[in-house]
């Protein structure tokens, strides 16, 4: 047992995607969340400067004494590997979850993944897919206008813009004959509806968020950290910007207000 939260941290608010899945598995835990809204995106950057990031969002959530470090972010989790390997508490990125996920749904093992240009870039999905199966054909998209869709709130299912980008994107994994797509960025589960119209019923969507949460259920119960089953987990938001559309966004996301439960840090601070 262990009464510490959790610590989850994301570019921005994609990575509420993952909270609202912790919420749903695991109501005793408590959460940290970190969202750098003030430098979203992370994934058009270069390699170096999405690692100080990291490194500056894992100290900030460390300061709380997590029990665990779950980063609720594609980029990060593709790009620093090795800083997340280093972090002394239990830690997991969304790579493998949702690759082992997408590779039990997929029938004709063909496989798509949207990421951001970073993601992509790493072939982190590409390597563990392939260690679940070899065989399987994968359709790697660089998506990089859809992080700043949903950070600006383009997210209703009718919106034009985010109808366009969608189907933009989607083109080549849809060609492919893909019947399995890795929502390989957490701000992409908002995008599901919009996802699901392109390319019909058909298609599993892979939600990194909620495969990353099932996965750190299963490692706070295999290492004993689960808090009390009578406590009810709280959760505290903080964020390097209250952007304008981030209530928006984050009760689209949580289902909840979060606006004024929701901290600024000063996120150069921490290095
Ligand atoms: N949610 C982040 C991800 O999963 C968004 C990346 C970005 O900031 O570009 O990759």
């Amino acid at each position: 047992m262990n009464t510490s939260p959790i610590g989850v941290f994301d570019s921005g608010l994609g990575g509420l995607s993952t909270v609202r899945a912790i919420k749903k598995l695991m109501p005793n835990e408590d959460i940290v969340y970190f969202g750098d809204t003030g430098r979203v995106p992370y994934g058009t950057r270069s390699n170096e400067t999405i690692e100080t990031y990291t490194a500056q969002d894992i100290k900030f959530l460390r300061s709380f004494g997590c029990k665990m470090i779950v980063v609720a972010c594609g980029t990060v989790s593709t790009v620093s590997s090795k800083i997340i390997s280093d972090i002394n508490e239990p830690s997991t990125g969304i790579v493998f979850p949702s690759a082992g996920a997408a590779a039990a749904a997929t029938k004709n093992g063909k496989i798509g993944i949207m990421g951001t240009s970073a993601t992509v870039n790493s072939g982190a999905f590409n390597k563990a897919i392939k260690q679940y199966n070899p065989e399987a054909e994968i359709t790697a998209v660089p998506c990089p206008l859809l992080v700043s869709l949903v950070e600006s709130n383009f997210i209703n299912i009718d919106d034009e813009v985010a109808n366009a980008a969608v189907e933009h994107y989607i083109k080549p994994i849809i060609e492919n004959g893909c019947d399995t797509i890795i929502l390989g960025c957490t701000h992409f589960p908002l995008l599901s509806p919009i996802i699901k119209k392109h390319v019909g019923e058909g298609v599993a969507l892979i939600d990194s968020g909620l495969e990353e949460a099932k996965y750190v259920k299963t490692v706070l119960k295999e290492k004993g950290l689960e808090n009390t089953p009578e406590h009810k987990g709280v959760q505290k938001y903080f964020v390097s910007d209250k952007t304008q559309n981030f209530s928006t966004v984050a009760g689209a996301l949580l289902g909840e207000d979060i606006t004024e439960s929701c901290e600024f840090v000063d996120i150069f601070k921490y290095i």
